[in-house]
């Protein structure tokens, strides 16, 4: 049979998105365990690049679910790096925001997406705190089993912009002139917010709760899921979700052009 994403019997999106719901899950007693125990950490990279034992243990559990229901599917994760092939890959961050997470901080969560033939078509952002789940397929995207709706500002002057640009990593390639870009963010946004985790942060724009989100060297474990969030509930995402890149993302009806963030749009 010659199936395409969208009449694909082989990998039903639905079902796609109710195995990555359950693995987000499934670690949510977990992490709700450990927040605020000032858990150890060690870093990876350098030192602003932090791990804990539950990143690792919860990318083992989602692993363990998406294994269950999808033997020998491939996996993208971002402490277990890529195993197994097909046309079904998923792709894992078990906990996006770890500084947040580590230090206390409620602005972190699971995300898991998957994308058949290299087209995204289920993800889940997990907020294990707050419990919300961000959930978007090709039929929709939801919060809370509600529909969700990208909607907002539609200028800078009434906008909310999420970044952590410039990183300490923009900050040794472009110098200067990050400081004079994120200067220029400063001035032009009602308010800009450096709240950290990727995935959260599309999926707050996806929810219309904040209106432009914007990061540089995203891993596609990072953004994924927010990614195919923002689109379908109706906003604008910009960049390559399944490499390695910067992504923009804002409301449906932002007026982009004029925008601040118009000189960094990948
Ligand atoms: C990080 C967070 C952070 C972003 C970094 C990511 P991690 O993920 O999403 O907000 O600026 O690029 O690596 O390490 O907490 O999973
Ligand atoms: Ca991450
Ligand atoms: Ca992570």
């Amino acid at each position: 049979m010659n199936a395409t994403p969208h009449d694909d019997t082989q990998f039903p999106h639905d079902a796609l998105l109710e195995t990555a719901v359950e693995a987000a899950r499934a670690v949510g007693p977990r992490l709700r365990k450990a927040f605020r125990s000032r858990p150890e950490v060690s870093t990876k990279r350098d030192f602003q690049d932090p791990v804990t034992e539950h990143d690792k243990a919860s990318e083992e559990t989602i692993r363990a679910v998406i294994e269950g229901r999808w033997p020998g599917s491939a996996v993208l994760g971002e402490e277990g790096g890529a195993t197994g092939s097909g046309r079904l890959r998923w792709y894992v961050d078990p906990i996006d925001g770890t500084a947040n997470f580590a230090a206390g901080l409620p602005f972190f969560c699971v995300s898991i997406a998957a994308a058949v033939d290299g087209e995204l078509v289920a993800g889940v952002v997990y907020d294990p705190v707050r419990d919300d789940e961000f959930t978007a397929s090709t039929a929709g995207a939801w919060c809370n089993g509600t529909p969700i709706r990208s909607s907002g500002a539609t200028g800078d002057r009434e906008a909310m912009l999420l970044t952590s640009y410039p990183t300490p990593r923009d900050m040794s390639a472009e110098g200067e002139d990050a400081l004079r870009r994120y200067g220029r963010f400063l001035t032009s946004f009602s308010a800009v917010r450096r709240v950290g985790s990727a995935a959260l942060k599309l999926a707050h724009v996806a929810a219309g709760w904040s209106d432009a989100a914007y990061g540089t060297r995203a891993n596609p474990w990072d953004v994924a899921a927010g990614a195919l969030l923002v689109r379908q509930a109706g906003g604008v995402y910009l960049g390559d979700p399944l490499a390695t890149g910067d992504y923009l993302a804002c409301v449906g009806g932002f007026d982009l052009a004029s925008s601040a963030l118009s000189e960094v749009a990948p």
